[in-house]
């Protein structure tokens, strides 16, 4: 009886201090996984347009509308110039409502700093560091001209920013009693425009000087795994180890890129320091992308870019990773910069449109994402039938299934449109022919000039011969690895389109292995991962055993079995 008691008594006790625990990250094979609340979480999330968290009454009407969609969490910004109106006089209630309402809404929370960068320029800044342009300088390009960028070289504001930042975050750590806050993203999409780097006399003092010595190190002991950009860059000067930049990495504007990275990383370490002391949770700065061709200065330069990711990794260590905005095309493209053992994949902005359920199937399966988040998610649909609320669904029914199998590569994602219509993905001696769903031409938008919505979803190996095969405008056939992708052009009733000439090929097939589907199911994720028969897809749905499929409409989970035979 006393053992059962103190059984109990120390499980309780495992409860509430898992409740307790503020969010973390931890390392799961060759990945890294979010713990909130004690439990592996995948972020279903939205970020709140710019200026949708400035006034109470707007938090109120749109957190319920977040709740109704499906999300987990919801990405705010913090003002600045809203929390510190006079210097040293803070301002938190808006901070409070938030957290206040995403617990009523049953919502977890990352702030995003407005500090002294937002989208480069300090718009946020409050009014009366503004106006004191002599004690919070700004930067200046090659021409002389000042901009609205403040400075990463002035100790002046960086101690203004860092120490309204750290009241801030320690208000934080007073009221947010149910960790509701998962993460702190510090400044926005840091970077410099018009200008690749700056040319204040301060700036120009501190180029003309030696490349520090912790980065030469870092990329010494590193040389074997740098990004190409920088190996290459590093290269240009027969990789010397003593030198100014442009000794070390030659006289360009991606000189001029490097320089200024080390200088806003430098900052952001120091702002990630006084965070962690305050109230420790994962930390993360995001990044505009060097999309179209463009050069440092036309996009924001030196900002946390996959290209920059050692200089930022090297000298602000405080930060858990660097996440990208998706807004061009090559969605994939971009997430597989910033995914690394090293740096979880979570894209706290990506365009809104009805594609992102799909987009989201994508990065949780081919990268083990720890979070998505479509920009301006207020303005998204809220119908139930709507496509990301669909998807947000499905995701949030298949967390436990896909956190247990995190870190070991048993997951690929496939996200497909007009252009990007095919994946092969091999797994053994199993390959697995993934499309776009209407590559098969029986739904008429396929054909009638529609533009395809997005499909997406992925595959996961639960074990020998069985996959899980979820997500929406997906078609998968499998085949032994040695098979030829050629196919014909079957009916939706899988006979010939029309008659042809057969011209039989005897030894083709003698001892070949074939894979033959041996069940496919529609299943639900239960909350321990396991999963629950829902109904049996065969005969048509299934194209006679030829393939699984899910339509553009539809979010669903397949659970399928292979078998192999010969002849
Ligand atoms: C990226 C920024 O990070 C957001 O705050 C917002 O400005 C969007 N771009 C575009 O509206």
């Amino acid at each position: 009886m006393k053992r059962t008691l103190s059984l109990i008594f120390i499980f309780a006790l495992a409860v509430i201090n898992s409740y307790a625990q503020k969010a973390y990250l931890q390392t799961i094979g060759n990945t890294q996984q979010l713990v909130v609340n004690g439990k592996p979480f995948l972020i279903l999330g939205g970020e709140l347009g710019n200026s949708s968290a400035s006034n109470p009454e707007d938090i109120e009407r749109i957190f319920p509308k977040l709740q109704r969609m499906g999300l987990n969490t919801v990405l705010v910004p913090a003002y600045w110039d809203m929390l510190e109106p006079r210097q040293g006089e803070f301002d938190f209630s808006l901070t409070d409502k938030v957290i206040s309402t995403a617990e009523k809404y049953n919502l977890k929370v990352i702030f995003l700093w407005f500090g002294a960068w937002k989208n480069s320029m300090s718009c946020y800044a409050p009014e009366w560091f503004k106006r004191d342009y002599a004690r919070y300088p700004r930067v200046q390009t090659a021409q002389g001209k000042p901009l609205e960028i403040a400075s990463v070289f002035s100790a002046n504001v960086f101690n203004a920013d860092n120490n309204a930042f750290s009241r801030w975050v320690n208000h934080i750590s007073d009221v947010d009693n149910n960790n509701t806050v998962i993460m702190i993203q510090i400044e926005n999409e840091i970077g410099m425009l018009e200008s690749a780097r700056d040319y204040s006399p301060e700036a120009n003092e501190m180029f003309a000087q030696p490349v520090p010595e912790k980065l030469m190190n870092y990329l010494v002991d590193n040389k074997n795994t740098l990004h190409s950009h920088l190996l290459d860059k590093w290269s240009k000067s027969g990789f010397k180890t003593v030198g100014t930049w442009t000794e070390i990495f030659g006289e360009d504007i991606y000189t001029d890129e490097i320089f200024m990275a080390y200088h806003y990383a430098l900052y952001v370490e120091r702002m990630a320091q006084s965070a962690r002391l305050a109230y420790n949770v994962p930390l993360y700065v995001n990044a505009a992308m060097n999309s179209r061709d463009r050069k440092p200065g036309e996009y924001p330069s030196a900002g946390p870019l996959a290209h920059l990711m050692d200089i930022w990794r090297c000298i602000a260590p405080s930060i858990d990773f660097i996440s990208p905005d998706i807004y061009d095309k090559g969605f994939a493209h971009w997430a597989s910069q910033y995914k690394s053992p090293t740096n979880a994949l979570f894209i706290p902005e990506m365009r809104l449109t009805p594609d992102n359920g799909a987009q989201a199937f994508y990065a949780f399966g081919e990268h083990e994402a720890i979070g998505v988040s479509p920009f301006s998610i207020e303005n998204a649909d809220d119908a139930p039938d709507a496509a990301t609320v669909k998807a947000y669904k499905l995701l949030s029914e298949m967390t436990p299934l896909l956190t247990a199998h995190q870190g070991h590569d048993y997951s690929n994602g496939l996200l497909f449109d007009m252009e990007d219509k095919e994946r092969v993905i091999e797994s053994g001696d199993l390959k697995m022919t993934c499309r776009h769903v209407f590559t098969l031409p029986w739904d008429a938008r396929a054909t009638d000039g529609t533009t395809w919505p997005a499909g997406g979803g992925l595959i996961l190996r639960t074990s020998h011969n069985e996959y899980i095969v979820a997500g929406s405008g997906i078609v998968v056939t499998f085949g032994h690895k040695s098979e030829s992708l050629e196919q014909k052009s079957l009916g939706e009733d899988g006979f010939a389109q029309k008659g042809e000439e057969q011209t039989p090929d005897t030894e083709r097939w003698r001892g070949q292995r074939r894979i033959g589907i041996a069940s496919c199911d529609e299943v639900k994720v239960n909350a321990d991962g396991t999963t629950s028969f829902v109904r049996r897809l065969n005969g048509d749905e299934t194209h006679q055993g030829r393939h699984v499929r899910i339509g553009v409409d539809d979010f669903k989970v397949l659970k399928v079995k292979l078998y192999e035979y010969n002849k």
